[in-house]
């Protein structure tokens, strides 16, 4: 794996081009195939900009334009790693429930990963996961067990709460700030329902037997509570504009 580094330049200085123009020939003597080189540019503000034109030296000629095309960065520094983060950042929610069943437990295993290994400022307080199976092949729980507090429902009872996802956050009193699910329609709409009756926020992955893949066919439309501002109807495209989308935004 190459060792990743950041190279920044600009900033205050009175030598603010000088320290770009050095910066981008510094970068372009560096062992490529050893370091990934990650350029990142100091606006006058001191504001951190990364991108693909960031290491660009013609792509100078027109800041307002190159900031316009690149993103805006933070440094989070956890333990002795330091972290780019897109700007402004954005929580996941302190609480997180995570709701899954069937073809949805595989990628609830890949969110709770990633939640888990978020800088501290990031990383929510607890991880609570629900997962729902038909019976005592729990696959991946061992996974889901060491990256958050983990709830199981069988539906022939068998391990955990007898019943689906809800029955086992009823019988154990589980709460949180934002639910984000995957699996099932059926088990997506019962939670729709119950985030709504709940004040809750809650963001569903919905799948869907799709052709095209880029928007085109219109094979995966999925109905939404608000018209869409270009078509006025009340539609979107799971493929392009999903697949998750906040509960309280589709009609399913
Ligand atoms: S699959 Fe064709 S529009 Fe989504």
């Amino acid at each position: 794996m190459k060792l990743k580094i950041a190279v920044l330049f600009g900033g205050k200085s009175t030598e603010h081009e000088i320290s770009i123009i050095s910066a981008i020939q510094a970068i372009r003597s560096m062992d490529q195939e050893k370091y990934e080189i990650i350029p990142v540019y100091m606006t006058k503000n001191n504001d951190y900009y990364v991108g693909e034109d960031i290491g660009k030296i013609q792509a100078y000629q027109n800041i307002p334009e190159l900031l316009k095309n690149s993103t805006q960065v933070v440094w989070i520094k956890d333990g002795d790693k330091v972290s780019l983060m897109r700007y402004p950042m954005k929580k996941f929610g302190n609480n997180i429930m995570l709701m899954g069943g069937g073809i949805g437990v595989p990628p609830l295993l890949e969110l709770a990963i990633q939640l888990k290994n978020l800088p501290k400022e990031l990383c929510p307080q607890e991880i609570i996961i629900v997962m729902g199976y038909r019976d005592a092949q729990t696959f991946l729980a061992e996974e889901f067990a060491q990256n958050g507090q983990l709830y199981i429902a069988t539906e022939d009872g068998s391990v955990g709460t007898k019943g689906n996802v809800l029955d086992a956050v009823h019988e154990n009193g589980l709460k949180a700030d934002v639910i984000y699910a995957c699996g099932p329609m059926p088990m997506l709409r019962a939670i729709k329902h119950y985030a709504q009756e709940n004040g809750q926020d809650a963001y569903i992955s919905l799948e869907e037997r799709m052709a095209c893949g880029v928007g085109a066919c219109l094979g995966c439309v999925c109905n939404t509570v608000q018209k869409d501002a270009h078509s006025h109807v009340n539609n979107t495209r799971i493929c392009t504009d999903g697949p998750v989308f906040a509960a309280k935004d589709v009609d399913i």
